[in-house]
C-alpha cells in the first residue's frame, strides 16, 4: 500500500534463514517441556501416531494457510489481514492473533526464566544429594521466590527484546541460525546419553510401540491441541514471519519442513526423556513437573549429571528463546507499522508492556497466589485463555477465511507462486481448509471450553 514499506521492509535473506526462524518458533517449551509429558499420560506411542497425523493432516494446510496470508499482505498479522480482505472484518482475527502473542509471551517468559534458574542450579551443582521431596521443595520455593523467578523472566524478555529490536535480518535470521543448529546439536548430545543408559530399551519401547489401550477421546484432542501449540498456529506468528518470506519461496514445501523438524525435535525429547525415565524406574506419565523436578533426579544419579543437566536447561532456554522470538516480533511488527512507530520504539512498549503483565503471571506463584480469576490465578488464566481460546479460535476463522471467503485464486496464486509452482495437491488443499480443518478446530474447542484443561 504505500511506497516505504516496500521500499524498506526488512526480510529474509536465505532459505536457511526461514527454516531456522519458523521452526525456531515452533519448537520450544511446546516440544521439550509439554510433548513427552504429554505423551506420557496418553499412551506413549499411540499418541505420537495420533500426533503425527494431525501434524500431516490439518498442521501442514493451517500453516500453508498462514504463509500464504503473511506472504501476500506483506504486513504485520492484523495488516495482512486489512490487505487480503479489504474493506472486510477478518483483520479482527489478525488482532485477536496479537493479543494471544501478548498473553502468550507473559507466562511463557516465566517459565523460560525458570529455565535460566535451572542452568545456575545444574552448574552449581545443587541438585546433588536432594531427595525428591527437596526437589519439590526447592522448586516450589523458587516459584515463589519475591524477586528470583521475576529476574530471571525480566532478563529472558530482555535478551528476546535484543535480538528483535535488531530486525528480521540482522536480529531473528541471525541468532536463529546459530540457535537453531546448537539446538540439534545439544539435543543429539542428551539423546545418545540417554540411549546409553542400562535399562533405556524400555523407554523407546514406550515411545514407539503404539498401546492403544489408552487412547479414548480426550487423547485425540489432546493430540490435535498440542499439534497446534507447538506448530505455532492460530494466532499470527507465522503470518508475520511469512509476510517477510521471499516471493520464490515455495509456501507447501517450506510448511512441510517447518512441521517435520518441529515433530522430529518433539520425538527426540522423548527419546530423550522416556530412557531415562524408565531406567530409573519411574512412572512416565508423571505430568508438567516432570522437567524441573523428576528430571534433576534423574541427572543426580547418572554419570556426568551435572554436566547433561546443565546441557539439558540450555537446551530449554535456546527452544524457548527462539520462540519467544517470534511472539515478540508478533507484537512489535503490529506496533510498528499498525501506530507507524519505529522498530525500536515499538520493541520498546511492547517489552514493557508484556514484561509487566510476565512479571503479575509469575507472582501467581508467590505474593498473588491468592489473587484468582474465575478459580485461575493470573498465569493459568492467560494461558487458558491464550491456548485454549484464541488460538483454537483464530485457527478457526484462519481456514474458515482460506477456506471459504478468499478468492480461490488468490490463495492459489500465492501458494504456486503466481502458477510457476505445481498445484496438483490444491483441490485436497481445499477440501481440507473447508471441511476437516474447521470441524476438527470446533472439537477440541467445544471440548476444551465444555470439557476443560487441553491447556
Ligand atoms: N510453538 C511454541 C512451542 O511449542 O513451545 C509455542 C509458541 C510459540 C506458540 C510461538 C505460538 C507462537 F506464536
Amino acid at each position: 500500500m504505500s511506497k516505504i514499506d516496500l521500499s524498506t521492509r526488512d526480510s529474509f535473506g536465505s532459505k536457511f534463514g526461514i527454516i531456522a526462524a519458523a521452526a525456531g518458533s515452533a519448537v520450544g517449551l511446546g516440544n521439550i517441556w509439554k510433548f513427552p509429558y504429554v505423551a506420557g499420560e496418553n499412551g506413549g506411542g499411540a499418541f505420537l501416531l495420533i500426533y503425527l497425523f494431525f501434524v500431516l493432516l490439518i498442521g501442514v494446510p493451517v500453516m500453508m494457510s498462514e504463509f500464504a496470508i503473511g506472504r501476500k499482505g506483506q504486513k504485520n498479522a492484523y495488516g495482512s489481514f486489512k490487505v487480503v480482505a479489504p474493506g472486510k472484518k477478518w483483520h479482527l482475527i489478525g488482532f485477536m492473533g496479537v493479543i494471544a502473542a501478548f498473553f502468550i509471551l507473559a507466562f511463557y517468559s516465566a517459565v523460560a526464566g525458570w529455565t535460566l534458574e535451572y542452568i545456575n542450579q545444574s552448574v552449581m551443582h545443587r541438585f546433588a544429594g536432594q531427595s525428591t521431596e527437596q526437589l519439590e521443595n526447592t522448586f516450589g520455593s523458587f516459584i515463589a521466590h519475591p524477586y528470583r523467578p521475576i529476574i530471571w523472566q525480566l532478563i529472558f524478555m530482555l535478551l528476546t527484546a535484543g535480538i528483535v529490536i535488531a530486525g528480521v535480518k540482522k536480529g531473528i535470521e541471525k541468532y536463529t541460525k546459530l540457535l537453531m543448529p546448537m539446538l540439534l546439536l545439544l539435543i543429539i548430545v542428551l539423546c545418545i546419553r540417554s540411549l546409553t543408559l542400562p535399562g533405556g530399551n524400555e523407554g523407546l519401547s514406550f515411545l514407539f510401540k503404539p498401546n492403544f489401550d489408552k487412547v479414548t477421546a480426550k487423547t485425540v484432542l489432546f493430540a490435535l491441541g498440542q499439534a497446534f501449540f507447538s506448530l505455532s498456529l492460530g494466532m499470527g506468528a507465522l503470518i508475520t514471519y511469512s509476510s517477510y518470506f521471499g516471493k520464490k519461496e515455495n509456501l507447501a514445501i517450506t510448511a512441510v519442513e517447518v512441521s517435520m523438524a518441529d515433530t522430529l525435535i518433539a520425538v527426540l525429547a522423548g527419546v530423550v526423556i522416556f530412557p531415562a525415565v524408565f531406567a530409573f524406574g519411574i512412572e512416565p506419565s508423571m505430568g508438567p513437573k516432570l522437567v524441573f523436578i523428576t528430571l534433576p533426579k534423574i541427572f543426580q544419579q547418572i554419570p556426568g549429571g551435572d554436566f547433561f543437566g546443565a546441557i539439558f536447561f540450555i537446551l530449554l532456554a535456546v527452544a524457548a528463546l527462539t520462540s519467544t522470538i517470534s511472539l515478540m516480533e508478533v507484537v512489535v511488527a503490529f506496533f510498528s507499522e499498525e501506530l507507524k512507530i519505529t522498530r525500536k520504539k515499538a520493541t520498546f512498549i511492547a517489552t514493557l508492556s508484556i514484561s509487566l503483565l510476565g512479571v503479575l503471571a509469575s507472582m501467581s506463584f508467590g505474593a498473588l497466589s491468592g489473587f484468582s480469576i474465575l478459580g485461575k490465578n493470573i498465569f493459568d488464566t492467560l494461558d487458558y485463555t491464550a491456548s485454549n481460546i484464541l488460538l483454537p479460535l483464530g485457527g478457526f476463522f484462519i481456514v474458515i477465511f482460506v477456506g471459504w471467503f478468499a478468492s480461490d485464486n488468490l490463495i492459489k496464486n500465492e501458494l504456486t507462486n503466481e502458477g510457476t509452482l505445481k498445484s496438483k495437491y490444491f483441490p485436497y488443499f481445499i477440501f481440507i481448509v473447508r471441511f476437516i480443518a474447521p470441524i476438527a478446530i470446533l472439537a477440541i474447542f467445544i471440548y476444551s471450553i465444555f470439557v476443560g484443561g487441553l491447556g
